[in-house]
């Protein structure tokens, strides 16, 4: 179908219930191979809760764009470049892939390295629709053998770093890499705090501990305490189900919240009163269902603190965090699975066993478990 020697083949969702270890194996049809595309053997790829948000149409419905192959923390071999690649990438070369796989490259914003936000909107690396070229083809993830797509999209994996742990550097790493640098972690945000210790929470420790920021994790129990101070944080805080109790004593500790939490209900004024006055609260977590807190006006005002969002990483984003990894040897926890059984691991996924990211490995092309 695709005119190259190899299939694209990959794990495809064929309705909601595919969260529930149902995705099937299948050959699809990517887009038309352009001059500034790659054609990547996928080695590793992460788990995102992205993926099963998506897939479980939590975040909306699909519609015409069932089947769904997801995955948007890619690494792989390159294996086919065309007359134009980007990021001087080679046959051979080890790269990765996030969330993002195409934009317009001509706007304000894809030209001041801000793709993510770029004005005709961005292409994601799955459920998204090609527009700059291949016009109309969908794109697929990571959970499958091949990745096709624009060269500029692809970072190259510096060779210190294991290339199963940079996976979810690319999407996990990346989104929350992003607003610590927007927000001065470590320079002027002194002190940090991460909500939600998972695949991006951990990663908000790591990080933000490397920029030379002090941490607290802000967690709903005790459970993962131990390994918060192993990742590098020096407070913890338990919310249970009252966050103003949990945090009496804590006011104005932070200059920087970064909220990784799919949690539904928080208690903005609570979370607030952590800030110091100029102080940054950071959505990077989506919970699903539409059910978004509401905006604690008082607390905003009398605080004089900021609420905003922020969205995954663009490409010298993704690059710039990669550098500072491999310099400060920066470690991701991670759990190995076969992309084989991928239908275990979304299911123990989805039951918050992961610690704290899932990278599925695809033996057939090489990838190590
Ligand atoms: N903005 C972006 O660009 C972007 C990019 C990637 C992902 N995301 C979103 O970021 C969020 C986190 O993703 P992730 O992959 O890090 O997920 P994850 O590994 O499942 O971690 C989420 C963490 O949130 C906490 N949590 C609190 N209440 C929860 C609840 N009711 N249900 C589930 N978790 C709850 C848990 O930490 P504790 O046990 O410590 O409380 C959990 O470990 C998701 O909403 C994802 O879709 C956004
Ligand atoms: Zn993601
Ligand atoms: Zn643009």
């Amino acid at each position: 179908m695709s005119n190259t020697e190899y299939k694209f083949e990959g794990w495809a969702g064929f309705g909601p219930d595919s969260v529930e270890g149902k995705l099937k194996f299948i050959e699809y049809e990517p887009k038309q191979f352009a001059e500034d595309d790659i054609d990547m053997k996928i080695l590793y790829c992460g788990i995102c809760a992205s993926d099963i948000s998506t897939l479980s149409e939590g975040w909306g419905e699909l519609k015409d764009m069932w089947p769904q192959v997801v995955g948007h923390e890619i690494v792989g071999e390159v294996v086919r470049v065309g007359s134009n690649p980007q990021n001087g990438i080679k046959k051979g070369d080890i790269v990765g892939v996030g969330a993002q796989c195409d934009s317009c490259l001509q706007c304000h914003y894809c030209n001041k390295d801000k793709e993510n936000y770029c004005s005709k909107g961005m292409t994601g690396t799955y459920n998204g629709k090609f527009s700059r070229t291949s016009e109309g083809s969908k794109s697929y993830g990571g959970y499958a053998n091949y990745w096709r797509g624009p060269s500029h999209f692809a970072i190259p994996i510096p060779k210190e770093l294991d290339p199963a742990e940079a996976a979810p550097l690319l999407c996990g790493g990346g989104t929350v890499y992003s607003p610590l640098i927007e927000h001065g972690a470590g320079k002027q945000a002194t002190n940090v705090g991460i909500i939600g210790l998972g695949g991006l929470g951990h990663f908000g420790v790591t990080l933000a501990t490397a920029l030379g920021a002090e941490v607290t994790v802000i967690s709903h129990s005790a459970r993962k305490q131990k390994d918060a101070e192993e990742l590098g944080a020096k407070h913890f805080l338990i919310t249970g189900d009252d966050e103003a109790k949990a945090f009496k004593g804590h006011e104005r500790s932070l200059d920087l919240i970064i909220c990784t939490s799919n949690a539904p209900d928080m208690n903005m004024p609570a979370y607030l009163s952590l800030l110091r006055p100029g102080g940054n609260f950071i959505f990077v977590g989506i919970p699903e269902g539409g059910q978004v807190p509401t905006i604690p006006l008082f607390a905003m005002v009398m605080g004089n603190v900021h609420i905003g969002g922020s969205l995954i990483a663009s490409p010298q984003t993704l690059k710039d965090m990669l550098q500072l990894v491999a310099d400060k040897k920066v470690k991701s926890w991670i759990q190995k699975w076969s992309m084989d059984k991928v239908n275990e691991a979304v299911p123990s996924m989805i039951a918050g066993n992961a610690r704290y990211r899932y990278v599925l490995v695809n033996e057939k092309n090489g990838g190590k478990l």
